[in-house]
């Protein structure tokens, strides 16, 4: 083999090892991964405007956030594909999960009519019960990996 071939090879191997550790196996790489890593950074934005008073700012990262969680429900949480459930085991899990979304989705929608009605005062308490659905949410649907 030329020596030009074999460090082809090497590295065909060297790739297709890093892709298996990356691969679908990994839980960093999914679509609800993403989203999540932006609820998170929207979610510390929306905090900061609230505690600058900036309620314009604040009611964007509200519609972000509301967005987010939104497209997070046309995903399937990693540790259901871990479990390996199908059928009305895995709709039902599904409905389990879209459910404490909703629950959010409803908290963020208060959040907005606060913010619209100018109620300061409330809505950095509201703002920090948004953290029980991520309890919620993480203890029940999302893998220890
Ligand atoms: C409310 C604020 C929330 C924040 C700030 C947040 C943040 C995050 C972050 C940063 C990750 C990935 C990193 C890690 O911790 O491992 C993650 C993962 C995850 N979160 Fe959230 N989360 C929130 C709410 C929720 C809710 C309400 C649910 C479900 C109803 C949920 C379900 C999940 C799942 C299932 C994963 C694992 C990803 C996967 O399975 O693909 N999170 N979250």
């Amino acid at each position: 083999m030329k020596l030009t071939n074999m460090f082809a090879a090497m590295g065909m191997v060297v790739a297709s090892s890093v892709g298996f550790a990356h691969g679908h196996g990994s839980c960093s790489e999914t679509e609800l991964h993403e989203h999540m890593m932006s609820i998170k950074t929207e979610l510390r934005s929306l905090a900061q405007d609230v505690k600058s008073d900036d309620l314009d700012g604040a009611s964007g990262h509200v519609k972000a956030l509301i967005g987010l969680f939104e497209d997070s429900k046309a995903e399937t949480p990693y540790l259901f594909k871990e479990q390996k459930l199908t059928g009305s085991a895995l709709e039902s899990k599904q409905a389990d999960y879209v459910a404490v979304l909703d629950d959010a989705i409803v908290k963020l929608k208060d959040i907005d009519s606060k913010i619209a009605m100018g109620d300061s005062g409330k809505i950095g308490s509201a703002v920090r019960e948004l953290g029980k659905y991520r309890k919620i949410g993480h203890s029940k649907f999302k893998a220890d990996c």
